[in-house]
């Protein structure tokens, strides 16, 4: 086995971390680095040292994995203090993505260098963390109070071009960046330059240290939505201390709050998450090696809500994407509506206009089937959801796709297997379940056909990641994974206004949780017309809402729904008109209304969502716990620091959960949706969890 951390002597010695794939820095490497500084410090012969790392990327962070255990000396602060005592240079050259823990072992090196397409950043706080080991503190010296905080609190990383431009970085070299460093650790040493250490750097902060009033505009003006968040709050407060307190005593206070950060409850949830993401789009049947087919030029069939977004999903990843309409006139509306959307992003400043050019230059638009099809090797269908016309659809496609084209729904609902069966090549076919809009929405569910064959779906995922989303595969089922879960969350929402709710009370439950809307309120947003129309067509009822679109109450479309959007607003604003409303069903109900607790509503929204979640995972739909908690993480707006809906099962506990699962079933009359499920009976009763599952598995 390769050494994890090599010391290459030499006047400029080299130090490489090998720790595929990442170089995370784990417990072996943060040893090993200590060792291979020590001996480059007691090594008369080596007057520089350059730090870099095999592989793909320069080290990409701490080892997330050990978060969960106490941790192991040596800390990195104590490879610090060695390299900070250095007399001989450290140059870092940088490549890849330099994060985290990587990118401070980087600020503590006298200087760096990077590879032109580096990519550099502290993304801890998606992880419910803050950067623990002094990028808090060096960060703003090397660029400033006003860079180094939005940088800290997005998380996102930042260009090697604007690293430089901020100092961040010292230069960038082109080729070989090694040996790019070491030519600039040789003209240190020819140059006598002084050894840059971050930690006294000064004139970045005076004017804070002048004026702190400062920094509240800089806060302001940084901080994104945080309600909630742990990690935002302590991040700011610890940036703040770099300019109130001596490096040190700003250290000590920071690795404090990074520890509570990190034994807290959110960033476990964080963590959770981040695997479960990865894991997601892994199916155990399906080897690692299964080559996905090549993909060069996509079709999307119809130019709807759906479609256009998907186009530019493709587009926006540099594949080139025909879309299909029926009619010119649907075409033009299409076409128009993604060019209008592209326009209003270059407008926020969030795409440059020639690259918008580029993207739409990428598009075509025909009303002709065949030649639409002819040259794709990936089909997707967004026609509307009815089988009869998917069917039609698939039927036609059969005959005109490429053999090996992959042909894709994006049903919401409808049966995978029987639209394959329009073809005489169901192993082709499979369903790419996008979420509106599905140009932003990150969440793919991939739907897997009882004959999808191996290299289909894992082309699929593959396109997912090329495309930017986070792929879930799933089984065939009604509404999949997250639909079907969203329905049973839905049972309880319309009792609960006869009983006694209001929509801002019922909704109010999941915002106050951290969900960016609630039922009503997503209701509003789709068009209450839309399940009106299916339950007319099945012959269902939801007297409320029913009610208010025969009022013309259509949601946010007619500015009136469960809310009033006055003004052309989007903000929902209760509706008196709709309480009265509410309070004449009750009464026609005969049910004395009486005053539902935020806690008795969220209990009865989100533990039937748990109960269908656990029946999905008994009929094998979902693989894993975590693959739902993704979906609602992704799809849904499940606030992700608390781990989706099974990460937060567990938490809460199931016992507790089946136990008021089967008093909210006996209360609605028995309803068998209700009912606790087998899997949490059987779970709750033997004191196991969701997690659990996995590791039995
Ligand atoms: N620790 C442990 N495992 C990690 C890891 C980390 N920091 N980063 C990535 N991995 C693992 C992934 O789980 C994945 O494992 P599997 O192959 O078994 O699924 C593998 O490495 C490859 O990762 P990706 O599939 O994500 O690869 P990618 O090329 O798409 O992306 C990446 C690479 C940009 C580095 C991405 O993995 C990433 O963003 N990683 C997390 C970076 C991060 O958050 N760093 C900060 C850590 S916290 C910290 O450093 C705190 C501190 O104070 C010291
Ligand atoms: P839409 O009504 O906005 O668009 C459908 C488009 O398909 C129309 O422009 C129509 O002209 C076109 N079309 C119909 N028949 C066609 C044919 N034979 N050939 C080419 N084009 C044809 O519908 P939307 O909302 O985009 O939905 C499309 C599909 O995506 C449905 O299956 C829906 O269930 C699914 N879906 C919808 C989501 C949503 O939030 N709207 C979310 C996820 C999936």
């Amino acid at each position: 086995m390769a050494n994890i951390v090599e010391l290459r002597p030499g006047a400029v010695a080299v130090i490489v971390v090998d720790n595929p794939p990442v170089n995370a820095l784990k417990q072996a490497v943060r040893a090993g680095l200590r060792d291979a500084f020590t001996r480059a410090r007691d090594d008369a012969g080596i007057h520089a040292i350059v730090l870099t790392a095999a592989g793909r990327t320069f080290m990409a962070g701490a080892d997330i994995t050990e978060f969960d255990k106490p941790p192991q000396p040596p800390g990195l602060v104590e490879v610090f203090d060695l390299m900070e005592a250095s007399k001989k240079p450290i140059v870092a050259a940088l490549f890849g993505t330099p994060l985290g823990g990587g990118l401070e072992v980087a600020l503590t090196c006298h200087y760096r260098v990077a590879a032109p397409t580096t990519r550099l950043g502290l993304p801890e706080i998606k992880l419910g963390i803050l950067p623990g080991a002094g990028g808090t503190q060096r960060l703003p010296r090397l660029i400033g109070v006003d860079k180094a905080l939005p940088m800290i609190l997005s998380g996102d990383p930042i260009s090697a071009q604007e690293a430089l431009a901020n100092g961040l970085v010292d230069e960038i070299v082109e080729g070989d960046v090694t040996e790019g460093a070491i030519a600039f650790a040789r003209r240190l040493l020819a140059e006598k330059a002084p050894l840059k250490r971050a930690r006294d750097m000064e004139d970045k902060l005076k004017p804070y240290r002048d004026n702190p009033k400062l920094y509240d505009e800089v806060v302001a003006k940084s901080a994104k939505r945080t309600r909630g968040l742990a990690a935002p709050a302590a991040a700011i407060e610890c940036v703040r201390w770099s300019f109130e307190k001596p490096f040190d005593e700003a250290e000590r206070g920071v690795r404090e709050a990074f520890q509570k950060l990190r034994e807290g409850d959110q960033s476990k949830a964080q963590r959770h998450i981040f695997f479960a993401e990865r894991e997601a789009a892994k199916v155990p049947d399906i080897p690692a090696s299964t080559k996905p087919r090549d993909i060069k030029r996509a079709a999307v069939i119809g130019a709807g809500t759906m479609g256009g977004g998907i186009s530019m999903c493709f587009a926006n990843a540099g594949i080139p994407v025909t879309i299909i309409e029926t009619s010119q006139e649907a075409l033009d509306k299409g076409l128009a509506t993604i060019k209008r959307n592209y326009e209003n992003t270059v407008k926020r400043g969030g795409l440059k206009a020639d690259e918008m050019e580029r993207r739409v230059k990428l598009m075509t638009g025909t009303t002709d089937l065949a030649a639409g099809v002819r040259e794709a090797d990936i089909v997707v269908e967004a026609v509307f959801e009815d089988m009869g016309l998917k069917k039609e659809v698939f039927g036609k496609l059969d005959k005109l796709a490429k053999p090996d084209a992959v042909l894709a729904t994006n049903t919401s609902y409808l049966n995978v297997n029987e639209i394959g069966k329009a073809t005489a090549r169901p192993p082709s076919v499979l369903g790419m379940h996008f979420f509106s809009p599905a140009n932003v929405m990150r969440l793919l569910e991939i739907v897997r056909g009882a004959e999808t064959a191996p290299d289909v779906l894992a082309t699929a995922i593959a396109v997912g990641r090329k495309i930017g989303k986070v792929p879930a595969v799933v089984g065939v089922t009604h509404g999949f994974v997250g639909n079907r879960m969203l329905h049973a969350r839905g049972i309880e929402a319309e009792r609960m206004l006869l009983e006694g709710a209001l929509p801002q009370d019922v909704d109010g439950a999941l915002t106050e949780f951290g969900f960016p809307m609630g039922p009503f309120g997503m209701g509003d947003l789709a068009g209450l017309d839309v399940g009106w129309r299916v339950r007319k067509a099945s012959g269902a009822k939801a007297e409320i809402a029913d009610a208010l679109v025969d009022a013309g109450r259509y949601g946010q479309k007619t500015g009136k729904g469960f809310y009033k959007y006055e003004g052309g607003s989007r903000s929902p604003t209760p509706d008196p008109d709709v309480e009265k409303l509410i309070v004449e069903a009750s009464v026609r109900h005969g049910v004395k209304r009486r005053n539902l607790d935020r806690k008795e509503i969220f209990e009865r929204l989100i533990f039937p969502l748990i109960n269908e979640g656990a029946r999905i995972l008994d009929e094998g739909i979902a693989m894993r716990p975590g693959d739902i908690d993704v979906i609602w993480v992704y799809g849904y707006g499940w606030p992700v620091w608390t781990g989706g809906p099974m990460h937060y099962a567990d938490r809460v506990g199931l016992s507790y959960i089946r136990d008021r699962l089967a008093e909210i079933a006996a209360r609605a009359g028995n309803n068998p949706k209700l009912e606790p499920s087998p899997l949490l009976m059987r779970l709750a009763d033997s004191g196991g969890t969701f997690a659990g599952l996995k590791k039995a598995a």
